[in-house]
């Protein structure tokens, strides 16, 4: 078992009645990389203010080292933060924003030059220590300011979405280096974003939070492929929720009727004959075959026979290495399928108006409680 280097335990935090953390509970491991994923208000900002010590929880403790932090001062928590805007102090060298915190807790002056250096080393600005922060570039800017939060080692960092001022490109390179810094250094990050992809590029473990909640914790994979609701599947990517009824069990499958059309399903979850259910897909996860083929080719029509979707293409779309297609099924849902682009091939393989046949692998769904 990893060490727990922080423990949530059932905290609350509301600002005049209204809650903006609700009875959360967490454990962090150390060297962990975690993130905590939601959307605006959702409560992320006010976890990592708790964390820091800059608000105090309602009820429930945190602990950091097995150390409860009621009580305790933000500079006397083993804790750093990084605030979305830098806060770098204007009139100051790169070199001295970077000191400042080490000359405060009165380390030695012969000390501080050496771990200084080392700090900018590691954010690659070793070479800009006299700039003031109005000449540097606002990548380099928030290099600094994890410069400064690392210097003095702390046992978590706490980064609140620090790269959302940076272009595209800028965050993409960013998010390599700050991964690749928390793997040299061995400290845990906690990242606060709203940005699903940032979220699953860097992180170890994903918390996503919604008014306050957690709504689920896992590795961005078993966030992404087995989402445990209907909230957690619509924030992250694409997602396509058909409505089914089960209609018996099969085995360790069940048979469905799902759109209205009979198929078998697998879930981890058990459901009786009679529940209502959703059945979740990402739009990569359907196979499609327009309909003349499936009848002219008997081992495709066997092989779909039982599981197939009927619809018709209304739009297609050029996506670069896949394209998307606008499919209505015969019962008038609407969903969105992802299909490769074939590189030789001279037109798109489906066009508006075709006929479809839709149908997966049996276990690529998601079944869930239908959710009212
Ligand atoms: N100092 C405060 N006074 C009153 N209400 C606050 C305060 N700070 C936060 N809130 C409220 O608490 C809720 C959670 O806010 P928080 O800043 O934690 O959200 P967030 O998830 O960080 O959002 P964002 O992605 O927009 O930064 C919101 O409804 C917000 O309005
Ligand atoms: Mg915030």
């Amino acid at each position: 078992m990893a060490n727990k280097v922080i423990k949530i335990s059932d905290i609350s935090k509301s600002y005049d009645g209204d809650i903006a953390v609700k009875k959360l509970s967490l454990s962090v491991d150390d060297g962990e990389f975690l993130t905590l994923l939601g959307p605006s208000g959702c409560g992320k900002t006010t976890m990592l203010r708790l964390l820091g010590g800059f608000e105090e929880c309602d009820g429930g403790e945190i602990f950091l080292d097995g150390k409860p932090m009621t009580g305790i001062e933000p500079e006397n928590r083993p804790v750093n933060t990084v605030f979305q805007s830098y806060a770098l102090f204007p009139h100051m060298s790169v070199y001295d924003n970077v000191a400042f915190g080490l000359k405060i807790a009165g380390i030695p002056a012969s000390e501080i030059a050496g771990e200084v250096k080392k700090a900018l080393k590691l954010v690659r600005l070793d070479e800009m220590g006299q700039r003031m922060p109005g000449e540097l570039s606002g990548g380099q800017q928030q290099r600094v300011a994890i410069a400064r939060a690392i210097v003095n080692k702390p046992r978590v960092l706490l980064l609140d979405e620090p790269m959302s001022a940076l272009d595209y490109r800028l965050r993409k390179e960013m998010q390599k280096e700050l991964k690749e810094l928390q793997r040299t250094l061995g400290i845990t990050f906690i990242l606060v974003t709203h940005d699903q992809e940032e979220a699953f590029t860097m992180s170890d473990r994903v918390v996503v939070m919604n008014k306050g909640c957690i709504e689920q914790i896992g590795t961005p994979r078993e966030i992404y492929e087995d989402p445990s609701n209907l909230y957690v599947a619509r924030f992250v990517g694409e997602i396509n929720i058909l409505d089914g009824i089960i209609t018996g069990k099969n085995g360790c499958s069940f048979n469905a009727e799902v759109e209205g059309v009979p198929v078998s399903v697998k879930s981890k979850r058990d459901f009786s004959e009679g529940d209502k259910v959703h059945v979740l897909l990402r739009p990569e996860d359907f196979r499609v075959e327009v309909m003349h083929e499936v009848k002219d080719d008997p081992e495709l029509a066997e092989k779909f026979a039982k599981a197939l979707l009927k619809g018709t293409v209304e739009h297609t779309y050029y996506k670069g290495a896949t394209y998307d297609l606008d499919i209505t099924l015969d019962d008038g849902k609407k969903i969105l399928v992802s299909e490769f682009f074939d590189e030789d091939a001279e037109t798109l393989y489906f066009h508006a108006g075709d006929r479809v046949a839709v149908g997966w692998f049996e276990g690529w769904e998601v079944v869930l409680p239908h959710e009212g």
